[in-house]
């Protein structure tokens, strides 16, 4: 097989569904060997399943990113020999008002986002740095990164922390070889946008103000499969000197006011 992750192998935490599956069917494209970790036992073996009926080669494994860091790696190692690759992407939304909402509650968002993030970065880093190969990690971010949005202080403050993140372990990873960059996307097509059993991006007030008003330059939302195009570059060998960079994919959401 060709392509540009031939003879790597890649963890994607969070792909059994959107972004993640779409970013492990990609990296399998390219040749890496995938090892899918998702809370979501069926969903998973059935990505892992599809991969390989076409052609590629990926694993399931069921575990969470804020406990199982360590079995995560290990299993890509069981099952792969090594880990070149470490796609950073479980992550959850729910909206969280400030005031009322109480703190466990809210903190909810930061154990997985930003702590799951911290833990899975740090096993993988300390395969990576044992093998002494190099490697790459890619968190996924988002544009709430950087940007004030209602009932979602915890959200958009976790991922801010992950982008924060991005840049420190890319400047103290890079003697081993090991570069980290992050992708933040805008509005994705993905169960993630399902609040209350409907899509916001089919309501009149999204389709109003992001669609005809082109508040999204692009006038649409993204397809998952258009934000694993830049994570897997952000991966593959191509990607040599770009490290400590967040990578944002938003259809000129930000680009514009
Ligand atoms: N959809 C969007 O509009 C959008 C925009 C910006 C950023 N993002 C980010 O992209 C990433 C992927 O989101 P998505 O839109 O594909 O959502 P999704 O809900 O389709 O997928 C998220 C996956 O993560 C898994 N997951 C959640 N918590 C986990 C845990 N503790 N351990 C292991 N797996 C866990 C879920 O089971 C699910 O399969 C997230 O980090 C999200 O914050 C999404």
């Amino acid at each position: 097989m060709s392509g540009v992750c031939v003879g790597m192998v890649a963890l994607v935490t969070g792909a059994a569904s959107g972004i993640g599956r779409a970013t492990a069917v990609a990296l399998a494209r390219e040749g890496a060997a995938v090892l899918i970790a998702d809370l979501q036992r069926e969903a998973g073996a059935a990505a892992a399943a599809a991969i390989n009926a076409g052609g590629g080669r990926a694993a399931f494994v069921e575990a969470d990113i804020t406990r199982d860091a360590e079995a995560m790696v290990a299993a890509a190692v069981a099952q792969y020999g090594q880990l070149d690759i470490l796609i950073n992407n479980a992550g959850i939304f729910y909206e969280a008002d400030f005031l009322a909402t109480p703190f466990a509650q809210w903190r909810r968002a930061v154990d997985v986002i930003y702590f799951g993030t911290y833990h899975v970065a740090r096993a993988a880093t300390q395969e990576m740095v044992r093998r002494g190969a190099g490697g790459r990690i890619v968190n996924i971010s988002s544009v709430n990164a950087f940007l004030g949005a209602p009932r979602s202080s915890h959200y958009n403050s976790a991922k801010g922390a992950v982008d924060q993140l991005t840049r420190c372990l890319a400047v103290e990873l890079a003697p081993h070889g090991i570069l980290v960059n992050g992708v933040a996307p805008g509005f994705v097509d993905t169960p993630m946008a399902i609040i209350d059993g409907v899509s916001e991006h089919e309501t009149p007030d999204f389709k109003a103000f992001y669609v005809e008003r082109r508040r999204i330059p692009l006038a649409r939302p993204a397809r998952p499969e258009e934000i694993a195009e830049a994570v897997v570059f952000l991966a593959s060998s191509r990607c040599t000197y770009l490290t400590g960079h967040t990578i944002v994919v938003d259809g000129g959401l930000t680009a514009t006011f």
